[in-house]
């Protein structure tokens, strides 16, 4: 396994210098801050295209929390690469690429990923890629047991649940639920695991098993088919595995540039998002540092990802939803269709109360407003600003669902510029209305909008400053 053996030469270099003079001691600048793009709405605002951009002026690119559930597209030239556990940096040659300890990796999953993506271009990534040892593992018991946990809860919760016409939840059942949940449990079973002593992985596997088959007494695992499947990865990931906390400092601290890949999104969060319509990580800032081991000091620029627009996958309150003709034409010029799980996606105005609270969360220091090119043909723009609950205005955002379901939307009304912004690169030369819409956004937010997204491919983009 890969240390961060520099880390510790760091350590003596900077204990040195302190004890001879405590003026000389070494001090976090932004040489050792990372950049973060964090999806800023309920996921797939182009986080991986943003992330494709910024890549090519850094060195590390890291995926902090979740697992293949992420669908990130990045468009070069004609093709169209998709990533889910993988992160996106990972097509830039010159990119480490690191699956932090946050995340939770199906190893089968992951193989596929890459092999996949190979055949449509992906090179020399085994000289760049790199797994944290305290990653989770996603078993393939896992996944199935989504369809079956949602079941079993159903029957906890009665039948009267179902009869008020309570929804599953509509997740991308990838086994993120029930591995975060053994995680906190405490009987997960990491990458660190596998490849130490074998026989002490076949017991935590085998009581990991027997747990979930005396929760589901139909669930099927071969239990010793499935030891023979992971000792043929303990020596195809081995190369792979590092100890990932001093491998990035010692990176940091040498002036490699690092840049992290949120995934989902912070109305996903499982703190801070519709619960319980949400996924089961940390998908806002404070993941960052839990899925990485980086102190609050080391986070620099946070860049929050938003659609012109609103989409979401799967169940939950959706309060700018248009369930009529213009969320259709959104849908299909956005060809918004998930990248995991194929389901459409739900479309609806953009929505600046969520935007200011998912703001607080994360602090963005610059947002990157994608698919603005999807509103050109729309005569008239509605965009919702706050919420009312019983005719009041609310100042904050309903923690409860049921009320964040019944919300009274305000919305403003912009022109629209009906005409094509596909081959704008220029802020300037956009539309007055566009641009119009664009302001509008920073003065809600107060926070500048750093690029705009005017199409899939790499090169459409707006870099505004
Ligand atoms: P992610 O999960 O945040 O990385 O986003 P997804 O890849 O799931 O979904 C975003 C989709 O929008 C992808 O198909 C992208 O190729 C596409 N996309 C990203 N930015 C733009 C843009 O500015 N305009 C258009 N038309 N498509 C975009
Ligand atoms: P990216 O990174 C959109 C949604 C699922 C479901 C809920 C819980 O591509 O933006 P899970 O399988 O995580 O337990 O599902 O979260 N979800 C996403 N929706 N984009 C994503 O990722 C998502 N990751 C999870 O649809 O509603
Ligand atoms: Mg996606």
């Amino acid at each position: 396994m890969r240390r961060g053996v520099k880390m510790a030469e760091c350590f003596v270099e900077m204990n040195g210098q302190a004890l001879a003079s405590p003026r000389k001691r070494p001090r976090r600048d932004d040489t050792h801050k990372v950049t973060v793009v964090l999806g800023a709405q309920w996921g797939d605002e182009g986080k991986g295209k943003v992330v494709d951009l910024l890549a090519i002026d850094a060195d590390i690119v890291c995926r902090c929390q979740g697992g293949n559930n992420a669908g990130h597209t990045v468009v070069v030239d004609d093709r169209e690469y998709d990533f889910h556990l993988l992160p996106s940096g990972i097509i830039n040659p010159k990119c480490k690429s690191i699956i932090g300890n946050g995340v939770v990796v199906h190893l089968p999953g992951l193989f596929d990923e890459l092999q996949k993506n190979e055949a449509k271009g992906l090179t020399n990534w085994k000289d760049r890629l790199l797994i944290s040892d305290r990653a989770h593992i996603v078993f393939d018991f896992h996944q199935p047991l989504l369809g079956g946990l949602v079941c079993v809860l159903q029957q906890v919760d009665g039948l009267q649940e179902l009869e008020k016409g309570k929804k599953s939840l509509g997740t991308t059942k990838k086994g993120i639920g029930p591995t975060y949940s053994s995680k906190a449990t405490r009987n997960g079973i990491r990458i660190a695991d596998l490849l130490g002593d074998y026989s002490q992985f076949v017991e935590k596997f085998q009581g990991l098993a027997a747990v979930y088959q005396r929760m589901f007494p139909d669930l099927q695992v071969d239990v010793e088919a499935e030891l023979v499947r992971y000792k043929a990865f303990v020596e195809r990931i081995r190369p792979y595995v590092v100890e990932s906390v001093s491998y990035l400092h010692s990176a940091l601290w040498s002036g490699q540039k690092v840049l992290v890949e949120g995934a989902n999104a912070a109305m996903l969060d499982i703190d801070f998002g519709t619960y319980p319509y949400v996924t089961s990580s940390n998908c806002s800032i404070g993941g960052v540092c839990t899925g990485l081991g980086l102190p609050p000091c080391n986070i620099g620029e946070v860049i929050g990802v938003v659609k012109a627009y609103t989409t979401r996958v799967g169940d939950g309150p959706f309060p700018t939803e248009l369930l009529d003709a213009t969320g259709n034409l959104l849908q299909t010029r956005g060809r918004e269709v998930g990248v995991t799980t194929k389901r459409k996606r739900r479309c609806g105005w953009l929505d600046l109360a969520l935007l200011q609270y998912t703001t607080m969360v994360n602090g963005y220091s610059a947002l990157c407003v994608t698919k603005l090119d999807i509103l050109d043909t729309l005569a008239e723009i509605k965009v919702g600003i706050s919420y009312k609950s019983k005719g009041e205005k609310l100042n904050y955002f309903p923690s409860n669902t049921a009320e964040l379901a019944g919300v009274e939307v305000e919305y403003i009304t912009l022109p629209g510029w009906q005409t094509s912004i596909e081959d704008v690169r220029d802020y300037e030369k956009l539309p007055h209305n566009a641009k119009k819409y664009i302001q509008m956004i920073e003065e809600h937010i107060q926070v500048p909008v750093k690029w705009i997204g005017v199409g899939k491919d790499r090169e459409s983009i707006i870099n505004v400053y």
